[in-house]
């Protein structure tokens, strides 16, 4: 019970889950793995297939893609969400540049907790877009 309750207290703190309320963020710890991995551990590689959606609680990633490095990540950034919206190969490379706690949900939780959790999709709708604004800046320079 105290474990479930950590849990819960760690999925709180994450920006990308501030508004699901109790039942909902349940719910994603219900689907959520906690894992620590060590500083230069490839999380998701370019060109291949992923099965795995990822929240970073503490620690540090870059995005590289054909060995440019595209964005730097840290504390309450996620990853890995564009090859399982699209259900295409890994767009870029992240690998950890620190020792990193991150929580992995599969595919399929990953789709079942989106369409249970609409603050959730609304938020990370809005990274991706964010995200997409910050390529056409760079397009641009
Ligand atoms: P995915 O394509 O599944 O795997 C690589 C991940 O890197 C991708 O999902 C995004 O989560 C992340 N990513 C790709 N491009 C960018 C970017 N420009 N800025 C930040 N993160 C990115």
């Amino acid at each position: 019970m105290r474990h479930k309750d950590a849990k819960l207290e760690l999925l709180r703190a994450v920006p990308l889950f501030a508004n699901l309320d109790d039942g909902e963020l349940a719910d994603v710890g219900r689907h959520a793995d906690e894992v620590s991995v060590g500083e230069g551990k490839v999380l998701v590689t370019q060109d291949t297939s992923g099965n795995s959606f990822y929240v970073i609680i503490e620690g540090r990633a870059d995005v590289m893609k054909d060995g440019q490095k595209l964005a730097e990540l840290g504390d309450g950034d996620f990853l890995g969400e564009m090859a399982l919206l699209e259900d295409l190969p890994r767009s870029a490379t992240v690998v950890t540049t620190a020792p990193t706690r991150v929580l992995e949900m599969h595919r399929r939780d990953f789709s079942s907790v989106l369409d249970s959790a609409p603050h959730l999709a609304r938020k990370m709708l809005a990274t991706l877009a964010h995200r997409l604004r910050h390529a056409d800046e760079q397009l641009v320079t």
